[in-house]
C-alpha cells in the first residue's frame, strides 16, 4: 500500500472545511471553548459513583436506560402539553452522536438540508458525511429568520436544520418565527432537525421549545443534551424526540454507531432532570452577569460592534479591520487571547468572531484587554490588507 486515503465520506468533510485550526498559544486566555467552566453539580457526580457502586456497569437498554427515556418523556410531555411515550425518545452519546444519527436516519445522498448561517459546523458536516448537500441560508443581519432566503431554499428540502439559541450567534427564535417557519413546511415533506442545547441559558427573552408548537410536532426531531446545562461536556449524554417511526430510525442508526449509553452516566443524567432549577440557577446567574461585562468592555474598542446574546454563552462581534477571521484570531492569539474565527461557522461569518463568555470575569477582562490592544495595533497598521472582507450576507 502507497499512501492512505480516508472514504469518500471524509473526503467530502474535508474538502469543504475552511475551519482554521484553532489556535493555541502558551499563556493565552482563553474565550474560545464552547464548554461551560463550571464543575458538574455535586449531586449529579454522587449520583454517577452510587450508580457505579450499585453495579450500573453492564451493557444498559440499546434505546436508553427505560426510566431515563421514561423522565426524558415526562419533560418533553410538560412543554409540548400532550402525552410522550418511550418510544419517541433515544438516549445518545451527547448530542453530537444524536445528530450524527439523525442525519443517517433521514438523509439519503443527494438530499438537501437547508442550514440558516452563521450556525454550529457540525450540521454541515454531518450532512456531507451522509451524503446529503447542504444549503446554507444566511440569517438577516439581527442574526434572525430570513423568511424570503428560507422560502426559496426550501421546497424540496428533505432538512432544515436550526440552533436556538443559536451557537454563534446568540440569537433566540421566537414562537412567532417558529410558527412562521412551521407555516412554510406545512403539507411538505421536510423534516425540521431542532437542536435546543442552550435552551435553559437565555438573557430577558422568553425561550420557545419547538416541542410547544404544535404545527411542528410531526415533522420535529427535537435534540437535547447534558452537556451545557448541567456542565456534564465529558459525560457525553444527550437524547433525541421525535415521532416514534423517527425515533426508531434514529435510535437504530445509533446503537448501530455507538452501542447502549454508559449505563452509570444515565443514572447521573436522571438525577440531573429532577432538578428544580436549583443546580442551574447558580450558573444562569453567572454567565448573565458575565454577558453585561463581556458586551460593556467589547463595546468600547474600536473596530468591534456585537449585538447583545438573547441566548447560550456567546458573542458574535464584526469587525472592520479588513483582515480574514482565521487570520484576526491568529493575530489574537499571538497577542494573547484565543477566540474563534467566525468563518467556521459558515462563510457568512466572515468578518466576525465569536468570544465565549463560559471563563472567569478575570479572564474575560484581561482577555478583552489584550484583544483592545490588538485591535488598536492594527488600526494603526498601513492598510496593506486590501479591501474588508464582504459582510453581505449577515452584516
Ligand atoms: C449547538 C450545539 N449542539 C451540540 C453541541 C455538542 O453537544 P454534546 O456535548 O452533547 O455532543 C454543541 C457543542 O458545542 C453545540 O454548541
Amino acid at each position: 500500500m502507497e499512501s492512505f486515503q480516508a472514504s469518500s465520506a471524509i473526503a467530502r468533510i474535508l474538502s469543504h472545511s475552511q475551519r482554521p485550526a484553532s489556535f493555541t498559544a502558551a499563556g493565552a486566555i482563553s474565550l474560545s471553548m464552547g464548554e461551560p467552566d463550571f464543575p458538574t453539580p455535586e449531586p449529579i457526580v454522587r449520583a454517577a459513583a452510587q450508580a457505579f457502586a450499585d453495579g450500573w456497569t453492564r451493557y444498559g437498554d440499546f434505546d436508553g436506560d427505560p426510566e431515563l427515556r421514561g423522565a426524558i418523556a415526562r419533560r418533553v410531555e410538560s412543554v409540548r402539553g400532550f402525552a410522550c411515550s418511550n418510544e419517541e425518545i433515544a438516549v445518545t452519546h451527547g448530542a453530537t452522536a444524536g445528530i450524527a444519527a439523525a442525519m443517517v436516519a433521514v438523509v439519503d445522498p443527494g438530499d438537501r438540508v437547508v442550514i440558516p448561517e452563521p450556525t454550529y459546523s457540525l450540521y454541515h458536516d454531518l450532512a456531507r458525511l451522509a451524503g446529503g448537500t447542504p444549503a446554507p441560508v444566511p440569517v438577516r443581519a439581527d442574526h434572525h429568520l430570513d423568511f424570503d432566503a428560507l422560502k426559496r431554499e426550501l421546497p424540496g428540502a428533505r432538512l432544515i436544520v436550526l440552533c436556538n439559541p443559536c451557537n454563534p450567534t446568540g440569537a433566540v427564535f421566537s414562537r412567532a418565527e417558529l410558527v412562521q417557519l412551521s407555516r412554510l413546511l406545512a403539507g411538505t415533506d421536510t423534516l425540521a432537525l431542532v437542536d435546543e442545547a442552550y435552551d435553559h441559558f437565555v438573557y430577558g427573552v422568553e425561550f420557545t421549545s419547538c416541542l410547544s408548537i404544535a404545527a411542528l410536532n410531526e415533522r420535529l426531531i427535537h435534540v437535547q443534551t447534558f452537556s451545557k446545562t448541567y456542565a456534564m461536556t465529558g459525560w457525553r449524554i444527550g437524547y433525541v424526540a421525535a415521532r416514534r417511526d423517527i425515533a426508531r430510525a434514529i435510535g437504530r442508526a445509533h446503537r448501530t454507531f455507538n452501542g447502549p449509553v454508559n449505563a452509570a452516566v444515565q443514572r447521573a443524567a436522571l438525577r440531573a432532570l429532577h432538578d428544580d432549577g436549583a443546580l442551574v440557577r447558580p450558573m444562569l446567574d453567572r454567565y448573565s452577569r458575565r454577558r453585561d461585562l463581556m458586551i460593556d468592555l467589547l463595546r468600547r474598542i474600536p473596530g468591534l460592534e456585537c449585538r447583545a446574546p438573547e441566548g447560550a454563552f456567546y458573542v458574535f462581534a464584526k469587525y472592520r479591520n479588513g483582515l480574514a477571521a482565521a487570520d484576526l484570531v491568529r493575530r489574537l492569539g499571538e497577542g494573547g487571547v484565543m477566540v474563534r474565527a467566525g468563518s467556521e461557522f459558515g462563510a457568512c461569518g466572515e468578518g466576525h468572531i465569536r468570544l465565549s463568555f463560559a471563563a472567569s470575569e478575570p479572564d474575560i477582562e484581561e482577555g478583552l484587554r489584550r484583544l483592545r490592544a490588538v485591535m488598536d495595533r492594527l488600526e494603526a497598521e498601513p492598510l496593506a490588507r486590501g479591501k474588508p472582507p464582504s459582510l453581505a450576507y449577515c452584516s
